[in-house]
């Protein structure tokens, strides 16, 4: 959920396919009372930030268990990696990671691998003989039977739970933020997908979907808050189908009015949302968008692709006009809005004139950033069954890298015209090059980099822009 990608990855201009399914690997848990005789465990994210929240939840079920935590696999009592199906690459790479766990285990014959997560789903006991040394797989929606599975694989016994569900969201679990500057959060909002796209893997990893309760949502906001977190980043794979439902209770909320609950815990927090499908984008989040200047002014809008034939084929359910209406109507509500998108090179049948038209679309559009990939085939989808994987390897990989330039270039004049402009940013820590600069982001998922002044992280400062590279802003406070 690029991979939930603008609001994770901000920072980045763009992204690679193979560089994309980044790991996230997760810092020491803020558990001051844990000791060394404790259990410890180790825990490694792929794939979208879903997936990187849901690690926050398990590692939430296992600090109730009293296990605390490591950062070096091999102090590790158990090593959890939680996996990324999306596209092939992205399982070659936790394979490999998998084998240098081997190392670990031969040092220690009482460590347990668990595999967590979309691969796990997908794999299911498969995995468990085709890694020998894993000893627990767990599907997204099981993770509250990890104690159990874990005390077995303690007596020797390898255990596996992959039951989808339809209803669980895990609202109950207030998320360990492992890997936190103490400013950015996520919260999920939904679980799984009901779309078909038929590239796609993720209902398959993922099930169907489910909204999460408002309340249990605006509730962890307002935690995060108290907590000093000024920035929430609501997930999931469609955030404009959210639609909370308890008839009992007479509740009936939608996306634009969770929006705008989560807004009015204080203007000091902002919130960001990722990802929005164009069919379902209304301009009912628009508007509530324009109406709280707390509410980011960027959309991460996946177009796939610029072609209505191969969106068609791709079950997006929508065309190249319906799209191209849904960013004329965010540049009449919101004209200083951010946008960024997700796009795929060689899908199944795609011609050079079809290929051109995606680049056509990204000149029209203008987009901020983009997440690039090169069509993968995935077991199981819509594509894999039905279409032929007919566009050569070098095709795809030509193709992607048309349109990485072409976005290289529209990212940069995107950042040109922000120069002399004032913008608000939200301090998240040093710069990556000098710790005598602070680096933050704007409201359009921009990075934005000036000097120290005696601000602190979590600051919001108004900054002029005066110069800038490919991929960051750079200003001074005014
Ligand atoms: N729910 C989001 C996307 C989730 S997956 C949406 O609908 O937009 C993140 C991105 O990975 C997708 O937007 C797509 O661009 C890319 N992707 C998904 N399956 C892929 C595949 N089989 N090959 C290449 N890229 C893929
Ligand atoms: Fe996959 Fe489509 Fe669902 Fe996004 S909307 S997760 S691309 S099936
Ligand atoms: Fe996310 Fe990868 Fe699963 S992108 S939903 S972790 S397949």
């Amino acid at each position: 959920m690029g991979n939930i990608h603008a609001p994770v990855q901000g920072g980045k201009a763009l992204s690679i396919s193979n560089e994309l399914d980044a790991i996230c690997q997760v810092d020491a848990l803020p558990l001051k009372e844990l000791n060394n005789n404790v259990k410890k465990f180790y825990i490694e994210s792929y794939g979208c930030a879903m997936n990187l929240n849901d690690s926050e939840i398990v590692a939430a079920i296992l600090a109730r268990e009293g296990f605390g935590n490591t950062t070096n696999f091999f102090e590790a009592d158990l090593i959890l990696i939680n996996t990324c199906s999306i596209r092939e690459n992205a399982e070659e790479r936790i394979r490999a990671r998998l084998r240098e766990f081997k190392k670990a285990k031969k040092e220690n014959r009482d460590l347990v691998i668990a595999v967590l997560g979309c691969m796990a789903e997908r794999l299911k006991a498969k995995l468990l003989e085709e890694e020998k040394l894993v000893d627990i797989v767990v599907g997204p929606d099981a993770y509250r039977d990890l104690p159990i599975l874990i005390a077995k694989a303690d007596a020797g016994e390898k255990g596996v739970n992959v039951l989808l569900s339809r209803d669980e969201t895990y609202a109950d679990i207030n998320p360990v933020r492992l890997s936190s500057n103490g400013v950015n959060a996520f919260v999920s909002i939904t679980r799984g997908c009901n779309n078909m796209c038929a590239f796609c893997v993720v209902p398959f990893t993922r099930g169907r979907e489910r909204s999460r309760p408002a309340d249990s949502i605006v509730a962890e906001a307002q935690g995060l808050f108290n907590e000093g977190y000024r920035e929430v980043t609501l997930l999931g794979q469609n955030v404009d189908s959210y639609h909370y439902i308890n008839e009992e209770q007479n509740v009936n909320i939608t996306f634009a009015q969770l929006l705008e609950k989560v807004a009015l815990i204080d203007p000091r927090l902002r919130v960001r949302f990722s990802t929005s499908h164009p069919k379902d984008m209304k301009n009912d989040v628009l508007h509530i968008i324009a109406q709280y200047h707390n509410i980011c002014n960027n959309i991460h809008l996946p177009v796939q692709h610029g072609n209505s034939r191969i969106l068609e084929l791709m079950n997006r359910t929508y065309d190249r006009a319906w799209y191209m209406d849904r960013i004329a109507a965010i540049r009449s509500i919101l004209p200083d809005c951010g946008i960024s998108t997700d796009i795929i090179t060689g899908f199944c049948s795609e011609t050079e004139d079809e290929h051109r038209d995606t680049l056509s679309l990204m000149r029209e559009v203008g987009y901020e950033f983009a997440y690039m990939f090169a069509y993968s085939e995935r077991p199981g989808t819509l594509a894999h069954r039905k279409y032929s994987d007919d566009i050569p390897e070098d095709v795809k990989k030509r193709r992607l890298a048309e349109v990485i330039e072409l976005q290289l270039q529209l990212s940069h004049e995107s950042n040109l015209r922000d120069i002399n402009k004032i913008t608000e940013v939200l301090i998240e820590g040093d710069s990556k090059k000098s710790n005598l600069h602070w680096q933050g982001r704007n409201p359009q998922n921009k990075v934005v980099v000036f000097p120290k002044d005696g601000e602190s992280i979590g600051d919001y400062i108004m900054v002029k822009i005066i110069n800038c590279t490919q991929a960051t802003l750079i200003g001074e406070k005014v």
